[in-house]
């Protein structure tokens, strides 16, 4: 299991099975699913699978989703983190992807934020990653203020299951 990465008031660690509770109270929520197909999960079940599937991500790729919690109670609060996509998205192919998704009682204090700042230096810095991209509803305006303020910036508009989504890159400045 890869190191934790702290921030200040956030842990960021990979996911495990002890986060379903928290994982399924994020994605039972028709408001955290308006700008992601509004398809919430109905069952504990299906965020026992999700975990599974992130795990499987960190043993292929080396990365993937990271829960994200709260140092001072310890709370699960969501997750964030990169994610390596090999499906063909906007005409890109195995790239790394940077997301976040948080319980709605969390949103508004700058959490997204926080941990969103802390894989990009990750990704570039540690993980050395030639560039990062994120896509998004194009009416989510709350995460496009989060790309924007992580330093990435609006490619393109584009077509993806029947919804118009937002393209956004950052390249590696190191590189
Ligand atoms: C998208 C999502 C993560 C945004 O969460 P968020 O809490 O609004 O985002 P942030 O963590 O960056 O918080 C930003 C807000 O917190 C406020 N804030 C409060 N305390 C703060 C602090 N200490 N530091 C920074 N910002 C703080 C900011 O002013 C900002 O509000 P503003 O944008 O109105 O100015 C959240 O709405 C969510 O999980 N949505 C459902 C899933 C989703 O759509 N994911 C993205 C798919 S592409």
């Amino acid at each position: 299991m890869k190191n934790p990465i702290e921030t200040e008031r956030l842990l960021l660690r990979e996911l495990l099975l002890s986060d379903a509770d928290g994982m399924f109270e994020l994605d039972s929520n028709p408001k955290v699913h308006l700008f992601l197909g509004n398809n919430p999960v109905k069952k504990l079940e299906e965020s026992i699978e999700y975990i599974h599937f992130a795990q499987k991500q960190y043993k292929d790729f080396g990365i993937g989703r990271w829960a994200v919690i709260l140092k001072e109670t310890n709370e699960f609060l969501g997750w964030s983190g990169i994610k390596f996509i090999t499906d063909e998205i906007n005409g890109h192919k195995n790239f790394y992807e940077i997301g976040y998704r948080f319980i709605e009682k969390y949103w508004g204090k700058g959490y997204a934020t926080e941990a969103g700042k802390a894989f990009v230096d990750y990704a570039f810095n540690e993980m050395k990653v030639d560039a990062l991209y994120a896509y998004a509803d194009a009416g989510n305006e709350n995460s496009r203020k989060i790309l924007e303020k992580l330093g990435l910036q609006y490619v393109n508009s584009f077509e993806y299951e029947g919804e118009t989504e937002v393209w956004y890159e950052m390249k590696n400045p190191n590189l």
